[in-house]
This record gives structure tokens, C-alpha cells and sequence, in this order.
């Protein structure tokens, strides 16, 4: 936890921003995985661990902004829990630590409310993404699940994101710890990996790691040999000579600051000639990403930049043609690149996204594109000093979407696909670093981990 004062002063500063009326923020429960008792790792809310620091389930904390008053509900353990989880400090002491005098217990919160719903008071909540708290706000606030969500307080989310967005220099060190353990992570998977050894058993190794460093994954490692598919995790696939492997993986620390990286390497020692063309197209994207990173210049910007540049390297081995510029405009890149070129990094992976993309990643004269592959652009806004993200170009050959895209000859005049074919078993390639905008630029977070990872692929850690 940081101190007592970080988290005061985060509070002073929210409670001016909204001004007045009574801010709900739900901590959350334990989640059950398959049977009651048998629950999901715990992972508070990000919000909650941003204003109250206080890493327990079942919280609930409430800030009268016009009375300058803040109070956590709560539950103490029951002999049972003692029974089952040990002791625990009081809520009154884990309060007192992060500077909330007043706590009550959860059965108050109905009388709370109705006090509030009384006096026709504005109460301002967040957009609940866990059920459980869908269904305690329809109560308590006495209103359908339907009016909740679209009760949200718009006030509130963009006077947290506002503050959010901007880390702070302790942030940045404890994302510092998360990356680095990242990046080591990254590098043991380039040491450990070889044939006939699966993608789990490399994954179960990173996670190994993550946990070793006191924390966890921020995210399900993504580690396959089918990278053309973004989100794919692992499984028990054989990792074969020849092929690419893309780990794109993520430590948190125990405060829940996350690391987010990736790389691509051979299985083999070195890249095929194909490969590493392809390899070095997607580093000339990052690189001139990379190159634009400052304050005001637009993410969609950098975006299209790199979208531009892969466009121009698929074009000197013959897959794309036409103007690159054009080619972007019209979005024929998407087949290659259908995603964005990163998004913000902090508490979360994909930092505040339940407080809803508009508001993190575009300003409110941006409006996000409907056009496949931009329409999954992140963030669009234009670069502040202390924003964390992610800069994460690839290139993917997806076969369905290649088939499904020649079958209508979508962009026939960017896309070589007699060319393209020869393509549909290549897989994909992904570079991924994080950096914080400076003043003057930006800076990489973490320690060198080598983007092209062949030549570390056969020397020790
Ligand atoms: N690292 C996973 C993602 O950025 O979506
Ligand atoms: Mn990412």
C-alpha cells in the first residue's frame, strides 16, 4: 500500500472534481469459480484500491461529498471465517490506515440509502461490471438493473479518469516492478522454449514467476504458436521447429500494477528468412511509433502511422500494393493488423476500460471509428505527460479471415492475394512495450529485454 496520505489526497482532489451529492464505490466480492467455497483469486476493484487501498472483499465505501464525510462498510470475520482464513486486521484498523475514521457495518447500508433516496440527493455510482454489484446497487438505490446502467455518473467516471490516467511517480515505480517482472518473464520463455515442449508448459512457468515476485498475472498469459489469433492463451500444443511462438504476458505487482508485453521468437534457434521479414516489418512500426511519443501529438495518430508502416513493408515483399496512406484510409491493412496499436496501462491491463473506452482513450471531439480495425483502437486521444500504454504493432495471418476477405476480394487494390495465400500457415508476430510520456517525450519502462530475442534464444538468463 502506499501511505495514508496518497490516498487522503487522492480523495481531497476527487471530492473537489465532483463538487456535490453522495459517490458509491463497490469494492469486490470473493467470486465463486465452480461450487460456492471455491473462488476465483480475489481482485478488488481497481477504483476502490485507487481511493481506499484496502485489498478485501466485500467493502463498500461511500463519500458525502457536500458533508466532507467518507465511510467504509463493512463486515468483520465471523468465528467461521476466523476458523477458515485466519485472523485478519479489523475494518476499523485497515480504515484508519488509508485515513477513514468511520466504518459501519453492511446491514447499514439499506438505512443509508433510503436517508439519501429521501432527500432526492444525487448519487453518483460507476458502471458496475460485476453482477453481484448490478443487483446491491438496484437495491439499495431502488431502481431496475436497466435504470443503473444507464444511471451511470458520467461526472464521476471522467473526474476518475482524469486522475487516474496521470501516474504518479510512486505509480510509476511500482508499474516499473510489474514490467521488470514481466520482461523477465519474457526472457525465460525464450530460454525454456523448444521443440516437443507445450505451449502450457511454458506458460505454467511464467506464471511460476509472476507469483514468485509476490504478485500474480495481471491477465491470462497469452503464449501460442497460433499467434494469428490475438487472444489466444495456450494449451496443450506441441511446440514444433519452424515455427513462431508469441508470449504476450503480464505480471502484476501485489498492488495490482500490471506489466504487459510481448515478444515473438523461433522455436528453432534463429527465424527463417520469411520470418524474419516479417519480423523486421513490425519492428519498423514499433520503431516509428516509438519515434512519435510526446505530449499532444493524437494516439490514432501514432496509430495510423504504424498502420502505414506495415503497409509499407508488406508492399516490398509483394503481399500489399497501392498507395500506403490510401491503403490505411480505407482500412485494407485491418487484414494483417485488426486491432489498435495499444491503450492505456496501470491498475488494469487495459487500464479503467469498465469506466468505458470513450472516456479513457478519446476525447470528446473523437469519435471512435466504426471501421473494422480501427474500431478497436484503444486510444485515440492526444498524449499527456504521465500516461502509461502499451505500443503494440504485429502483423497476423489469419487464414479464415485471408479466405473470407479473397473470397469477396475485399481491397483488391492493396491486397496481393495469389501472394497472400502462401501466407496461411505463417501465424503471427507481435511486438508489445510500455513507456511513459515525459515531458519531453516519452521513456521505456522496465529493463532491456531485446525485442528480437533470437540471439538470446541460446544464452543463459
Ligand atoms: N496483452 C493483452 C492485451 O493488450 O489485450
Ligand atoms: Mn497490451
Amino acid at each position: 500500500m502506499f501511505t495514508k496520505e496518497t490516498y487522503v489526497s487522492r480523495r481531497e482532489r476527487l471530492k473537489k472534481q465532483v463538487e456535490s451529492g453522495v459517490l458509491v464505490l463497490l469494492g469486490n466480492e470473493q467470486s465463486s469459480m465452480n461450487y460456492k467455497d471455491n473462488w476465483y483469486p480475489f481482485r478488488q476493484d481497481s477504483t476502490f484500491l485507487y481511493f481506499f487501498g484496502i485489498d478485501r472483499a466485500g467493502l463498500v465505501a461511500v463519500i458525502d461529498v457536500d458533508a466532507d464525510t467518507e465511510i467504509i462498510f463493512g463486515d468483520e470475520l465471523t468465528p467461521d471465517d476466523i476458523v477458515w482464513m485466519g485472523p485478519q486486521k479489523s475494518i476499523q484498523e485497515q480504515a484508519s490506515e488509508v485515513g477513514v475514521s468511520s466504518t459501519q457495518p453492511l446491514a447499514s447500508l439499506d438505512s443509508f440509502f433510503q436517508a439519501v433516496l429521501a432527500k432526492n440527493r444525487q448519487i453518483h455510482f460507476l458502471p458496475p461490471y460485476r453482477p453481484e454489484n448490478l443487483l446491491k446497487l438496484s437495491t439499495w438505490l431502488q431502481a431496475s438493473p436497466a435504470s443503473i446502467k444507464s444511471g451511470v455518473s458520467v461526472p464521476l467516471i471522467k473526474a476518475i479518469v482524469a486522475q487516474r490516467s496521470i501516474k504518479t511517480q510512486e505509480e510509476v515505480v511500482e508499474m516499473e516492478k510489474a514490467i521488470n517482472t514481466t520482461g523477465m518473464m519474457l526472457k525465460i520463455a525464450a530460454h525454456l522454449a523448444k521443440a516437443g515442449m507445450t505451449e502450457a508448459e511454458l506458460a505454467g512457468q511464467l506464471q511460476a514467476i509472476a507469483i514468485s515476485a509476490g504478485g500474480n498475472l495481471a491477465f491470462p498469459t497469452i503464449l501460442t504458436v497460433n499467434g494469428q489469433i490475438l487472444h489466444n492463451h495456450y494449451s496443450p500444443t506441441q511446440l514444433q521447429e519452424g515455427q513462431l511462438v508469441l508470449v504476450d504476458c503480464g505480471a502484476a505487482t501485489s498492488m495490482h500494477y500490471s506489466g504487459d508485453m510481448t515478444r515473438t521468437f523461433p522455436v528453432s534457434q534463429t527465424f527463417t528468412a520469411r520470418q524474419k521479414e516479417m519480423f523486421d516489418v513490425v519492428l519498423t512500426a514499433y520503431e516509428q511509433a516509438v519515434g512519435m511519443l510526446k505530449p499532444g501529438v493524437k494516439y490514432k495518430d501514432v496509430h495510423l502511422q504504424a498502420c502505414a508502416a506495415l503497409v509499407d513493408g508488406l508492399k516490398q515483399f509483394g503481399l500489399m500494393k497501392g498507395d500506403s496512406l490510401e491503403a490505411v484510409a480505407q482500412g485494407a491493412h485491418a487484414l494483417f493488423f485488426p486491432c489498435g496499436l495499444g491503450h492505456m496501462l496501470g491498475l488494469d491491463t487495459h487500464d479503467m476500460e469498465d469506466l468505458g473506452e470513450e472516456y479513457v482513450g478519446y476525447a470528446e471531439d473523437q469519435k471512435k471509428s466504426t471501421q473494422f480495425g480501427l474500431k478497436s483502437l484503444r486510444l485515440a486521444r492526444a498524449l499527456e505527460p504521465g500516461f502509461v500504454l502499451t505500443v503494440e504493432p504485429g502483423l497476423y495471418f489469419n487464414p479464415d479471415l485471408i479466405n473470407l476477405w479473397a473470397g469477396k476480394k475485399m481491397h483488391a487494390d492493396f491486397i496481393n492475394y495469389d501472394k497472400v495465400a502462401g501466407y496461411k500457415d505463417f501465424g503471427g508476430i507481435r511486438i508489445e512495450e510500455d513507456f511513459l510520456i515525459t515531458p519531453e517525450g516519452s521513456r521505456l519502462l522496465g529493463n532491456h529485454v531485446p525485442r528480437n530475442m533470437e540471439a538470446f534464444r541460446s544464452s543463459p538468463v
